[in-house]
């Protein structure tokens, strides 16, 4: 049964996906200039707005990760702490070959654990089975990066840093964003939380 609901929603979400390409009027509000007979006219609008589909769909086709659905703003957002986490890991190491263990520390705080992040993974991980999950003991190992540096010890943070990249390039192997409207995403979390709240305040 629940399949069957999640076969409807990946059929709706085919056909809704391309529906953003400006379809010409249907055929039957057409007037007389063109003749109904001619087969020319009548073929290529409907194929042109279908090949802006085309590149998306293939890439689909190809990217066979378990998709998270996000909102246009969730994906950007996602994709924004995303920049911020390689930017962390580059201090972090920065940082560890400097012997800067004050600064690795700060570095590392940027991945630890908070009740925020806490909260960021659940919503962002909402509509993907495991993926806040994942994103928690990403986090969780991150918190030993910072542990190793408060004890100075350069060989836990490196292999603790090591750890924590593990978590990134699993988590990158397994899951892709798929951009859905509100209404998608809706159904797809069982969620009716307005997503644009949570950017209040950053
Ligand atoms: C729990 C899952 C998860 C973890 C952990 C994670 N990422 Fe990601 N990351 C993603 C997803 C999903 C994307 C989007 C992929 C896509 O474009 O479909 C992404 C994209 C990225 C991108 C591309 C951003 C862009 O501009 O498109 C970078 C860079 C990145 N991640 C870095 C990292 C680094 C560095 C870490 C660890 C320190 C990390 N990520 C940990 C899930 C994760």
């Amino acid at each position: 049964m629940k399949t069957k609901v999640w076969l409807v929603v990946a059929a709706l979400l085919v056909f809704t996906a391309c529906e953003q390409t400006p379809k010409p009027a249907p055929k039957s509000v057409e007037t007389d200039a063109q003749p109904a007979t001619d087969p020319a006219p009548q073929e290529s609008p409907t194929s042109a707005p279908a090949s802006n589909c085309a590149p998306l769909d293939e890439l689909a086709a190809m990217d066979n990760r378990k998709p998270v659905p996000l909102q246009p703003m969730m994906a950007w957002h996602q994709k924004q702490n995303m920049m911020e986490h390689l930017v962390a890991i580059q201090k972090i190491t920065d940082r560890l070959a400097k012997d800067d263990w004050e600064a690795v520390a700060k570095a590392s705080a940027m991945i630890e654990s908070s009740p925020q992040m806490q909260q960021m993974c659940q919503h962002m991980g909402a509509g993907a089975e495991g993926f806040t999950e994942l994103a928690l003991e990403f986090h969780k190992r991150a918190d030993k990066i910072g542990e190793a540096a408060k004890a100075k010890d350069k060989k836990a943070a490196l292999a603790a840093t090591s750890h924590t990249i593990e978590a990134c390039t699993s988590c990158h192997a397994t899951y892709r964003q798929e951009v859905v409207d509100a209404a998608t995403w809706q159904a797809r979390t069982g969620s009716d939380h307005d997503p644009s709240q949570m950017h209040h305040g950053h």
